[in-house]
C-alpha cells in the first residue's frame, strides 16, 4: 500500500436512523474519497445522539449498527478506515469536560446550528445542557485522534469554527497541543429533502434512504417539488431550485443529456412525471447493489459489530496518547 497523507481525517454521524441520499452527497462520498489517501476515523456520535434522545436509548443503541450496515454497504473499508463508537472511549468526554471551561455559554447559544436546532425541537425552557454544549463534546470527538480534516456538510461549519476557537484557547493557555481543522466539503452543496425546503429528515418524510426499496424511491419522487407554476407539460419550467434536477444533477452519470432535458424544461414541453420516470431509475440503479451488500452485511450483525469493537481498541491507543499530552500541557499530572 502506498503511504499515506500526514493529515488526519475524522467525521461521524448520530445514529438515530438509517443513512439517506443526504448523508452520502454531503459527507459520505468524500469519505469514500479519502479511505484512499488519509489516515481516517469513522465515528458513531451515540454521547452526542443522546444530547437530545435521552429518553430513547433503545433507539441509539440499535442505530448504531444500522450506521454501520449503511457505511460497510456504500464501500467505506474497514482495511482502510478505522471505524469506533464515542462512549466507548470515555477519555471523549473527559477532554470535553476540559474544554467546557474554554467556552462561554453565550458562545453556545450563538452558534447557528445549534440554534436552529433548539427552535426545531421546542425545547422551550427545558433545554438540556448536554444539547447546549454538544458543540464543545463534538470538539473534542475531532481532537482527541488531532485530525486536521473534517469532510461534512455546510451545516457543520459552525462546529469546525468551535473547535477552531478552542484549539486557539487551549494552546494559548496550556502551550501548543493541537492544530486547526478544515472542514471538506462536498462539491454538489446541500441536498434538500423532497419537499425543496428542509434537509431530509425522517420525520418530515422527505427523505431517501441508502436502504430504500425501489417503491419508497417511487413514492417520494413522486411527491417531488418541482415548480408550482408548471402545470401543463408544454408550459415553459423552472430548473433553479426543482427538486429533480437537483437530484439528477447529482446522481445522473449522463450529465449530457441532463443538461439537454433542463434546456427543453425550461422552453416548455417536457413533463414532470418523464423526469421523475428518470429520476427514480437513476436513483434505484444507484442504491441496488448499496441494496444487496446491505443486505448481506445484515445477517452478519456480530461480524459487524467485531469491527467496530477492534476500531475501537485501536482509535482509544491514540486518544490515550493524546491525552498524555493534554494533561502534561494542562499541569494534571500527578503520580
Ligand atoms: N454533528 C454531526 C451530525 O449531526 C455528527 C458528529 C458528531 C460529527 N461528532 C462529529 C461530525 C465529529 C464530524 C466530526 O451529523
Amino acid at each position: 500500500m502506498k503511504a499515506k497523507n500526514q493529515l488526519i481525517v475524522l467525521t461521524g454521524d448520530r445514529p438515530t436512523g438509517p443513512l439517506h441520499l443526504g448523508h452520502y452527497v454531503g459527507s459520505l462520498a468524500n469519505r469514500l474519497k479519502l479511505q484512499s489517501t488519509h489516515r481516517q476515523y469513522i465515528m458513531i456520535a451515540d454521547a452526542q445522539a443522546l444530547t437530545d434522545n435521552f429518553s430513547e436509548p433503545k433507539k441509539v443503541h440499535d442505530n448504531v449498527l444500522e450506521v454501520m450496515l449503511d457505511y460497510l454497504a456504500i464501500g467505506l473499508d474497514p482495511k482502510k478506515c478505522t471505524f469506533f463508537i464515542q462512549t466507548q472511549i470515555p477519555e471523549i468526554a473527559e477532554l470535553a469536560q476540559y474544554f467546557m471551561n474554554l467556552v462561554t455559554v453565550s458562545r453556545l447559544q450563538r452558534n447557528p446550528t445549534v440554534k436552529t436546532e433548539i427552535a426545531e425541537k421546542n425545547f422551550g425552557n427545558s433545554l438540556p445542557a448536554g444539547f447546549l454544549a454538544y458543540p464543545i463534546s463534538q470538539a473534542a470527538d475531532i481532537l482527541c485522534v488531532k485530525a486536521q480534516i473534517v469532510p461534512v456538510g455546510e451545516d457543520q461549519l459552525p462546529m469546525i469554527e468551535q473547535t477552531n476557537e478552542i484549539v486557539r484557547t487551549f494552546n494559548r493557555y496550556y502551550g501548543r497541543v493541537f492544530a486547526e481543522v478544515k472542514a471538506q466539503l462536498s462539491a454538489v452543496g446541500r441536498l434538500p429533502g423532497a419537499d425543496g425546503k428542509s434537509k431530509m429528515s425522517k420525520s418530515l418524510g422527505n427523505a431517501i434512504y441508502l436502504s430504500s426499496s425501489r417503491k419508497e424511491i417511487e413514492q417520494v419522487v413522486m411527491s417531488m417539488y418541482t415548480d408550482s407554476k408548471h402545470l401543463k407539460v408544454s408550459d415553459p419550467g423552472r430548473v433553479e431550485g426543482n427538486v429533480v434536477f437537483t437530484y439528477l444533477q447529482a446522481f445522473d452519470s449522463d450529465k449530457a443529456e441532463v443538461k439537454k432535458l433542463a434546456a427543453q424544461y425550461s422552453k416548455g414541453g417536457l413533463g414532470d412525471v418523464v423526469l421523475k420516470r428518470r429520476l427514480i431509475d437513476v436513483l434505484d440503479k444507484f442504491l441496488q447493489p448499496i441494496r444487496e451488500r446491505r443486505q448481506k452485511l445484515a445477517k452478519e450483525p456480530k461480524k459487524v459489530m467485531k469491527i467496530l469493537e477492534q476500531g475501537t481498541a485501536v482509535t482509544r491507543k491514540v486518544v490515550l496518547q493524546t491525552m498524555k499530552e493534554v494533561k502534561t500541557a494542562m499541569k494534571i499530572n500527578y503520580f
